[in-house]
């Protein structure tokens, strides 16, 4: 397998937006560590799962990686080059190859844009389409995503079709430039119960066909199943566990991994519980507790986990787990 992507050390830290006299007075300037070190690599043609509860800082690691934002620290390397040095010209061109589903359909699609001018528009802005074959393009990708017909939906706005149909908007305008890798941001969070499932379907038959390489952002463990090669739980800013799914699944090492897979239903009323759902609130980004940031809410923490990071380590083949304890 070939290695697309690799993140290396990202950190973006937020400056706390504070009053005149605080920012004055204050000792050290405060920051939220939205994403505080993390690395990883996505192998071509996988989908690697970015997994855990919210403000984790998913979202922020999957802008980073789009160059969306600018790190505090680390590296994004694609083609050989961290992205944070690209030029201008390079980033157009890496834009083609990488897009991005956002989870609120309805955000993401201006009002005043019809479905067909919506799903056209990065070919426009790269030039890759004019005229009368963009909009045969628009056509094409609007089939492949289950729009139709779509020279009906093509001149529709986006108030005027079902949320579904929305998502499909999103997805078939993140194809539209044949990218190589999507990040895919909670693509069905907002979507109803009913649909969540084929626009699932539709993501997954989607990657074998355009031959794609995902990002699946979750905060529902259960929903990278169905999805993700391999999963990396994030927690406070930082990964707790990566490793192939099956393994994750079956055999989890971080006490944070086994709370978050307890607390996926299971259809079996003679079904119990053998560990306890994290306790407590979430931490703040801003003050993250010393040592494993998981240890107050952890029912295995010894006092050593209060003094010392654990970092990541690899306890079987591609299985790496940050804990003190394993
Ligand atoms: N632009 C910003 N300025 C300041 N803080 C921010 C900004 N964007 C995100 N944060 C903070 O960074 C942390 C991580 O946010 P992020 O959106 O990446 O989390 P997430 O895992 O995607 O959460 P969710 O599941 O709710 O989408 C949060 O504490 C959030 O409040
Ligand atoms: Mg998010």
């Amino acid at each position: 397998m070939t290695e697309l992507l690799k993140v290396e050390n990202l950190k973006k830290h937020f400056p706390l937006q504070k009053g005149f006299l605080d920012n004055l007075f204050a000792k050290e300037k405060r920051v939220v560590r939205a994403v505080d070190g993390v690395s990883f690599s996505i192998q071509k043609g996988e989908t690697l799962g970015l997994v855990g509860e919210s403000g984790c800082g998913k979202t922020t690691t999957g802008r980073l990686i789009l160059r969306l934002l600018e790190p505090t620290s680390g590296k994004v390397v694609y083609g050989g080059k961290s992205i944070f040095s690209y030029s201008k010209e390079e980033m157009r061109r890496l834009r083609e190859k990488m897009q991005v589903i956002f989870q609120d359909p309805f955000a993401s699609l201006s009002p005043r844009m019809t479905i067909g001018e919506a799903i056209g528009h990065p070919l426009k802005i790269h030039g890759l389409a004019h005229g009368k074959d963009a909009e045969q393009k628009v056509m094409d990708i609007m089939e492949k995503v289950g729009l139709e017909p779509a020279s009906f939906l093509y001149h529709k706005y986006p108030h005027q079709v079902s949320g579904g149909q929305r998502q499909r908007v999103v997805i078939a305008r993140a194809l539209v430039t044949n990218p190589e890798f999507v990040v895919a941001d909670e693509p069905i969070a907002m979507a109803d119960v009913s649909v969540r499932s084929m626009i699932l379907e539709l993501l997954i038959r989607l990657k074998e066909e355009f031959d794609l390489t995902y990002l699946f952002i979750t905060h529902d463990l259960a929903t990278s199943k169905y999805i993700c090669d391999r999963v990396a739980i994030m927690y406070l800013g930082k990964i707790v566990e990566m490793g192939p799914l099956k393994e994750v699944f079956s055999k989890p090492v971080h006490p944070y991994t086994s709370t978050l897979l307890a607390a996926v239903p299971v259809p079996d009323p003679k079904f119990r519980r053998t560990h306890p759902i994290p306790k407590g609130e979430i931490p703040s980004a801003i003050n993250p507790p010393s040592g494993c940031r998981f240890h107050p809410r952890c029912h295995l923490a010894s006092p050593e986990c209060s003094r010392e990071e654990p970092p990541l380590r690899e306890v079987g083949k591609n299985h790496w787990v940050a804990c003190n304890l394993r």
